[in-house]
This record gives structure tokens, sequence and C-alpha cells, in this order.
């Protein structure tokens, strides 16, 4: 504080001194949480460095706590993920409201180290730990008229302030085709670095969908609908134009307001270039052939 006074009484409190004020919240940001047990690694993690838990803890998307990246990991502090239920309905046989751990426990858990793309082009990457959204979804035994997946985030604005602001269609919802849900690669994720979600990330438990862009990646699941027909995401309801139902990552289909050609990884040095961006964020040998003869300009 005397420093700080004596830098105000010369004049010279600028924005280098308020930096440095905020240095010891960084740098103490150390893992932390419970540690998961009996995570298991897996074969479909990418073999590139993971971003630290810094980056991925305080840069996020994140609308119910704020709209600057680093308004969620101050914001959803305090938010109660535990207890939490899960309310199952729509073409299935095993409807009903699933509490956190009977939807978790009975599976193993994994390591998945995966790219994550958002659309507004920035890259992480992230060693996620979670249980394929198959195994979640047999436990509820879709019907076949269940033709998609339909999620739903928490509406509650006394527990998620920023739903005091219309600035989306809250909840914040997103969906899949039945396809896509049951594809190996998605993920219900439960943790981070070996440790339970933050909640900034989406804890209790979060989609992740790392060939499609982050939007899709729904955070704080409250509800799981298999429905007939196809779900209207928030950011989709909000603005079609922009936002659409597959929002598959594609470096060749440019957002209306900006390029998707190339992108910039989160903590890259700031001489570094920006990376070109993969078609399907990298996954195209896994996933292309779920859109077969489908006009992915037409179907952004
Ligand atoms: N889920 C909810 N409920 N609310 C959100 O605002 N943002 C999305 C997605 N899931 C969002 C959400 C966006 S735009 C991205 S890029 C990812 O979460 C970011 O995930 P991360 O903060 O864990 O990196």
């Amino acid at each position: 504080l005397r420093r700080r006074e004596i830098l105000k009484m010369a004049g010279i409190a600028t924005a280098g001194a308020l930096l440095a004020h905020r240095v010891p919240a960084a740098a103490s940001s150390a893992p932390e949480g419970n540690v998961l047990s009996g995570v298991q690694k897996s074969p479909l993690s990418t073999d590139q460095t993971p971003n630290s838990w810094n980056d991925i803890t305080t840069y996020n998307n994140y609308y119910e706590f704020g709209t600057s990246k680093d308004d969620p990991h101050r914001n959803a502090r305090n938010f109660k993920a535990r207890p939490w239920q899960v309310a199952v309905n729509g073409e299935c046989d095993k409807p009903g409201s699933y509490h956190y751990d009977d939807l978790v426990s009975p599976h193993v858990l994994e390591e998945r180290i995966y790219r994550l793309r958002c659309v507004e082009a920035w890259s992480m990457v992230i060693p996620w730990v979670g249980i394929p959204l198959a195994s979640m979804i047999r436990q509820f035994e879709p019907n076949s008229s269940a033709k998609f997946v339909h999620f739903k985030t928490l509406h509650d604005p006394s527990r998620m302030p920023g739903q005091r602001r219309r600035i989306l269609a809250w909840p914040y919802e997103e969906g899949l085709t039945i396809e896509e849900a049951m594809h190996p690669l998605t993920l219900i994720a439960v943790g981070l670095y070996g440790r339970e979600l933050p909640n900034q990330n989406g804890a209790p438990m979060r989609l992740v969908v790392p060939w499609k862009y982050g939007f899709k990646s729904i955070k704080a699941i409250a509800e799981i609908s298999f429905t007939r027909k196809r779900p209207r995401g928030s950011w989709e309801r909000s603005i079609p134009r922009e936002y659409g139902f597959y929002a598959n990552v594609n470096p060749q289909v440019p957002h209306p307001r900006w390029s998707q050609a190339r992108e910039r990884r989160i903590g890259a040095g700031v001489f570094e270039s920006k990376k070109p961006t993969l078609m399907f964020n990298g996954y195209a040998d896994l996933v292309a052939s779920l859109y077969a003869g489908l006009d992915l300009r037409k179907n952004y």
C-alpha cells in the first residue's frame, strides 16, 4: 500500500502498477479441487501439450457468470454444484430425476486430452476427465424415436446471476443428433487435470464435443431430453445467421464477421503466429463420415 501511495503521489499509478498488483492472484492458481481416483488414460487423447491449469480456469466463456473471459472464475467461485440432479425425459424408457453420483459412479473415468476450438478463433488443449456420453445415454434406454439429444443448463438467476440480463435465451441450451451424441469422442466431463471440474469450467458435469465449436459444449447440464425434432441452441436462437446447429469446426466456412482459417492458441508467446485451423478441429478421420453428403456451408 505504501508503495502504491508513493506511486500515486508521484502520479505514476499506471496500468503497469495495476498489473503488478494483480500478479499474486494469477501466480497462486495451482491446481485445486478433489483428486479423482481410478482415472484411466485414453488412446483418443492428443499428444499436444495441454494448456496450463491457469489458462484453462481463468480464460472462460460462461455467460451465466459474466461476459468477460476473467469473470467466470471470480463470479462462479461460490456456485454450489452439489448436490446435483439431472432431469432426463422424452423418447427413452428410463426417464427420471437422476442424482449426479448415479450418473457418474457406474462408469470408468477416462482422461481425454482434447483440443478445444472456440468459434471466436482461439484454441486450447485441455486434459478433461470424463465418461463417454454414449455410456451414460445407454442408462436411459432411448427408443427408436430418439433422433436428437437436447441439453439444458440450470435456469436459476439467484445462482447464476448472469441470467438476470437477457443477453442470451436462458437457460443455455444445446443439442446433438443421436449419432453425434453416441460417437465415442463425445464426452461428459466431470474433471480437469485429474481433479473435480472447477465451477467456471462447468461443474459438476458438462459436454465436450471436440470437433465442434466450443459453444456446443454446454456447461452445468441439468436436463437431458431425447427428441424427435431438432432442438435449437441458445446461440442459434439468438443469432441464427451466425450460429447454426452443426457448428462443426471448418476453416473453409468463415463466420459472417471473421475468418475461421486460423486460430490463436491461448498461452502462446506474443510473437508466435496463428496456426491453421484443421477441418473438424483435427478429428476428421474419426467424424467426417457422420456428415457424408451434407452441404457443410449451408449446415454451418
Ligand atoms: N455453457 C454454458 N452453460 N454457458 C456458456 O456461456 N459457453 C460456451 C461453452 N459452454 C457456455 C457454455 C463457449 S462459447 C465455450 S468456447 C466453452 O463453453 C468454453 O469452455 P471453457 O470455459 O471450459 O474453456
